[in-house]
C-alpha cells in the first residue's frame, strides 16, 4: 500500500474486497464462458452502492472521489475484470463529463439511470478514426430545433446494454459551418435512428460486448448537446480532458488484474512442490514474484497519484492528462508482464481453462490498446515533458516546423 488511506477509504475497500472475493470472484469465469453481461453483479454493486459512487450528493450520488472509485475497481478487477470496468465506467468517463459539464436536466437524467445501474457507454472511437480520434466524421447537423446524427463508432464497449451514451459528434450550424465536437446524449430503445450494428467477437473481456453503433438521421434536441467548459470550439479537449478520468479507471482495472494474478501465483508457488519442495524455495522463482511485487508497487503509486492530481478543493477535478497517460502506460504494460509470469509460475495448470490466470492474460491484453494506445499516450507523455505540441498528420507536422523556422 503506497499510501495512508483513511478509516473511511478502507471501510470502502474492505466492503468492496468482501463483494469481490465472494459472489464476484464465485462468477468470474461463468461470464467469461458465457459472454454474457453480468446483470446479476450490477445489482449487487448498486445495492452495495459502488455505481455512480462518485456522482455529487444533490443527485443521488455520493460525491466520492477518484480515488474511492479507484480502490473499489481494484478489489472487483482482482476477482472479475469485467465487473472491475462497469465500476469504471459507472464512476468515471462519461458520467463524470456529464457531472462536471452538463445541464440540471442532463445531470439528473444521467444520475437517474447510473444509480440503478446502467454503464454508460462512451462513443469516441470510429473505423477510421482509431487513434487520431479527432478525426472523427460523425456529424450532427442543426435542422430547426433539432439536431440530426449520422455517421459510425465502433468498439463501443457496452454497446446493445448500455442505455445512456455519450457521443462525440462535429457539430455544424445550419449554414453548414463546423462548430467543433460536441458530446450528445442519446438513450438506446427511446432515441431512434441509434442502432446497434452489431457485436465485436473479442480476446477477452467476454462478459461486456464491444459493439458497432450506427446513427441513422438520430434527431435530438439542442438540450442533449452537452456544451463543454470552453464551448465547442475546444469541446473535443475539454471532452478528453474529462476522459483522463477513464484512462485511470483503466489503468485500475490492469493494476487491479495484475494484483489478482500475483496473489494467486504467491499462493501456488507456496502449494506446489517439484523436486521435494515448493517451487518458490528455487531462486529463479523468488526473482519473478520479486519483480512482479515491485512493478505492481510502482504501478498502484503511479495510479493513485494520477486519480489525486486533479483534486482541487472541491475535489471535481479530472485527472492531470500526463499523469493519466504515465499510470496508464506503465500500469498496462506492467499488468500484461505480471499476469504473464503469474501463469508461467503456474506451468500447464496457467495454461487450462480451469483456472483463472489463462482468462486473466487474455483480458489484461486489452489495456495497451482500449482508452488511448500506450504507443500514443507516450505521444502526450512526451509532447508534455517536451512542453512541444506533436502533431502527427503530416501537414501538421510541417506547418509547425515552418512556423518555428
Ligand atoms: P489504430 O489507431 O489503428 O492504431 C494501430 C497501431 O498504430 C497501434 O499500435 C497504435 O498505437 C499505432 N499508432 C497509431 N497512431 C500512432 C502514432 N501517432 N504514433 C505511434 N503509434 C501510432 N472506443 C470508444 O470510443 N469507446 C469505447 O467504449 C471503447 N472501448 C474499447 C474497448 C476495447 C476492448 C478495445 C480494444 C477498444 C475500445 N475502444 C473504445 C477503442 C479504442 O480506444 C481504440 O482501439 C484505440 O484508441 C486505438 O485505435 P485503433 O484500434 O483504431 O488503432
Ligand atoms: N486531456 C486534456 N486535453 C486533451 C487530451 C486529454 N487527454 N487529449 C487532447 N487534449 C487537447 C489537447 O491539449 C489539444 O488542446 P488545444 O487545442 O488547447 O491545444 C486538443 O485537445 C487537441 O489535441 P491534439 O493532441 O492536438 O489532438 P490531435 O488532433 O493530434 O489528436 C488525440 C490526438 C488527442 C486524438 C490522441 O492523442 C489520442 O488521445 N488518441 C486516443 C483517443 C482515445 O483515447 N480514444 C479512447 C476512446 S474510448
Amino acid at each position: 500500500m503506497v499510501m495512508q488511506l483513511s478509516i473511511d477509504r478502507r471501510a470502502l475497500q474492505a466492503r468492496a474486497r468482501e463483494l469481490a472475493q465472494g459472489p464476484i470472484r464465485a462468477r468470474a469465469a461463468e461470464v467469461d464462458a458465457s459472454e454474457t453481461y453480468p446483470w446479476d453483479n450490477v445489482a449487487r454493486l448498486v445495492e452495495a452502492g459502488l455505481v455512480g459512487m462518485t456522482i455529487p450528493t444533490r443527485y443521488g450520488g455520493q460525491g466520492r472521489s477518484f480515488l474511492d472509485a479507484v480502490l473499489v475497481i481494484e478489489e472487483m478487477s482482482q476477482a472479475c475484470s469485467v465487473t472491475g470496468r462497469i465500476v469504471v465506467e459507472t464512476n468515471m468517463g462519461a458520467i463524470s463529463a456529464v457531472m462536471a459539464y452538463g445541464s440540471e436536466e442532463q445531470k439528473r437524467l444521467s444520475a437517474d439511470l447510473v444509480l440503478k445501474g446502467d454503464k454508460p457507454a462512451i462513443c469516441i472511437t470510429e473505423p477510421e478514426a482509431g487513434s487520431s480520434a479527432s478525426d472523427m466524421t460523425t456529424r450532427a447537423d442543426k435542422r430547426g430545433n433539432r439536431y440530426v446524427l449520422n455517421g459510425k463508432k465502433h468498439w463501443i464497449t457496452g454497446g446493445g446494454v448500455s442505455r445512456l451514451h455519450l457521443i462525440f459528434a462535429r457539430v455544424y450550424d445550419e449554414a453548414g459551418n463546423e462548430e467543433g465536437i460536441g458530446g450528445f446524449l442519446a438513450i438506446r430503445d427511446e432515441t431512434p435512428g441509434l442502432v446497434i450494428a452489431g457485436r465485436e467477437p473479442t480476446m477477452g473481456l467476454r462478459g461486456i460486448p464491444e459493439a458497432e453503433i450506427r446513427f441513422e438521421e438520430m434527431e435530438l434536441p439542442p438540450a442533449a448537446l452537452l456544451v463543454p467548459p470552453r464551448g465547442l470550439a475546444k469541446g473535443f479537449a475539454d471532452l478528453m480532458n474529462a476522459y483522463n478520468s477513464q484512462r485511470v479507471g483503466a489503468a485500475a482495472v490492469a493494476l487491479g488484474i495484475a494484483q489478482g494474478a500475483y496473489e494467486l501465483a504467491l499462493a501456488y508457488s507456496e502449494t506446489r512442490r517439484q523436486f521435494g519442495r515448493p517451487i518458490n524455495e528455487f531462486q529463479g522463482l523468488q526473482w519473478k514474484l520479486a519483480d512482479m511485487s515491485i512493478r505492481l508497487a510502482a504501478a498502484q503509486a503511479l495510479v493513485y497519484k494520477a486519480a489525486t492530481s486533479g483534486d482541487a478543493a472541491d475535489g471535481s477535478g479530472f485527472p492531470d492528462m500526463l499523469q493519466a497517460a504515465q499510470a496508464k502506460v506503465f500500469t498496462s504494460e506492467a499488468a500484461i508482464q505480471i499476469v504473464n509470469d503469474a501463469l508461467q509460475i503456474f506451468g500447464a495448470a496457467g495454461y487450462s481453462r480451469r483456472n483463472p490466470l489463462e482468462r486473466m492474460a487474455r483480458d489484461v491484453r486489452m489495456f495497451t490498446i482500449g482508452g488511448g494506445t500506450a504507443e500514443v499516450l507516450r505521444n502526450v507523455v512526451a509532447s508534455a515533458i517536451l512542453k512541444k505540441k506533436l502533431p502527427q498528420t503530416r501537414d501538421g507536422w510541417l506547418e509547425q516546423t515552418k512556423r518555428r523556422e
